[in-house]
């Protein structure tokens, strides 16, 4: 099987590294990759955002499969005109892809297949921004509608800092707070059917103890020895599945990955957000566990072919951490190109690019161990003018010694 890779984060690094290990694939291409992805596929100069050049690209390579890493191809519908030519794609069509490019028409549709999520109202004016901020009350959260690569939220107790934000966009989610821990959980679809992978918890904030701005993600860890043991049935059920079942029914089939972002709340499974593509960091944790051929599996759900697929995973735990560029999300600095450390057995280093640089995953018989080996890693990388979070899968990792 050829593939085309579409992307250049640590997440296509982690989904590169899991396709090139699949015997299935004969050529792994990537566009346009970073040096990392370099040694695992032939990259191509692409810019993302240029539906016809992906389009091109995957015709002039006759790929079999094209798998879409970022959101903004999606969005952009850059799916439908790879199926229109009859070329194979993991990732769904511009409609399916609005439950990430609108929060709104996410809350619609998860309305319509009565999936639990918190209440909100969308506004667009002063009026009714203030009537919906004190309507819930603090903490307040605010979402930009559109598309904001995990920055347009904004959750504080200032009521100020709250309406500043929502009066900056031209149309705002405002929304109940939902108290409990987060949880990432993806589903693998094909339109009818959809396998829910394990979960993994993503750390937002830039710095440690959960402080500072929301990011794309500072790191992660899988999997989640706390949470109930039912959980993967339980989404699947209550979220996964019939938000798959209404997108089929709308006409408008959702085939590719569907992110969960969930609230553990105590009344029960709480959807924060979806995104309609793999995580990133979580990609980092779940395909180095992951022990199922990926390009199969992609193949099969992007030719609707997945009734009755089981994953098989690894019983080892990872922990991913996230190197930052000083001042990302908001102003990330410049940084002089890294030099690398040779592998070391049981960790790996994905690349990404501007603001979050690389990231580095240890694998290990418990969490502790895991994440031993992603700090070591990550220590010993000399990279001036960067950062990274210290408290990754730490009280994961203490609570499992306790146990
Ligand atoms: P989102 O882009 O919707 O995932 O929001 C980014 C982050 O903001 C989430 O991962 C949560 O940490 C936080 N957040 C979003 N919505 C809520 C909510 N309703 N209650 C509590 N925290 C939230
Ligand atoms: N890790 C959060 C995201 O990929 O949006």
């Amino acid at each position: 099987m050829k593939i085309l890779l579409v992307g250049s984060g640590g997440r296509e690094h982690a989904l590169a590294l899991g396709l090139k290990a699949d015997p299935e694939v004969s050529e792994l291409h990537c566009a346009p990759g970073n040096p990392g992805i370099a040694h695992l596929a032939t990259t191509h100069i692409l810019d993302i955002a240029d539906n016809e050049a992906i389009v091109a690209l995957a015709r002039e390579l006759d790929v079999d499969l094209v798998v879409i890493g970022p959101e903004l191809p999606l969005v952009n519908g850059v799916a439908d005109l790879l199926r229109a030519i009859g070329i194979a794609t993991f990732g769904p069509s511009k409609a399916a892809a609005q439950l990430e490019g609108s929060k709104n028409f996410a809350k619609e549709v998860m309305r319509d297949a009565g999936v639990a999520t918190a209440q909100s109202v969308t506004c667009t004016t002063r009026v009714e921004i203030e009537h919906a901020l004190d309507k819930f009350g603090a903490p307040y959260v605010v979402k930009d509608d559109g598309l904001a690569g995990g920055k347009g939220v904004v959750v504080t107790s200032n009521r100020e800092e709250a309406l500043q934000h929502a009066l900056a966009c031209s149309c705002v989610v405002i929304e109940e707070f939902l108290e409990g821990p987060e949880v990432s959980l993806f589903g693998i679809s094909d339109g009818k059917t959809i396998v829910a992978m394990q979960p993994a918890q993503d750390f937002k904030r830039a710095h440690d103890g959960d402080q500072g701005l929301n990011t794309g993600g500072m790191g992660a860890y899988s999997p989640l020895a706390w949470a109930p043991s039912d959980i993967v049935e339980q989404t699947h059920r209550e979220v996964l599945a019939p938000m798959v079942a209404e997108m089929a029914a709308r006409g408008t089939p959702f085939v590719g990955l569907l992110y969960a972002g969930l609230a553990l709340t105590n009344v029960g499974i709480r959807v924060i957000e979806f995104n309609v593509r793999f995580g990133d960091p979580e990609t980092q944790v779940l395909i180095p566990r992951l022990k199922t051929p990926l390009a199969s599996l992609l193949y099969k759900a992007a030719t609707r072919n997945l009734e009755g697929e089981k994953l098989q995973w690894s019983e080892d735990c990872a922990v991913t951490v996230v190197l930052a560029a000083n001042g990302y999300p908001s102003a990330p600095q410049k940084v002089a190109s890294i030099e690398l450390l040779p592998q070391v057995a049981d960790t790996y280093i994905f690349h990404a690019g501007a603001g979050r640089i690389l990231s580095a995953t240890g694998l290990g018989h418990d969490l502790t161990e895991a994440r031993d080996r992603a700090y070591r890693a990550i220590s010993q990388i000399d990279a001036p003018g960067t950062f990274y979070r210290t408290d990754i899968a730490l009280n994961a990792s203490v609570a499992e010694k306790g146990d």
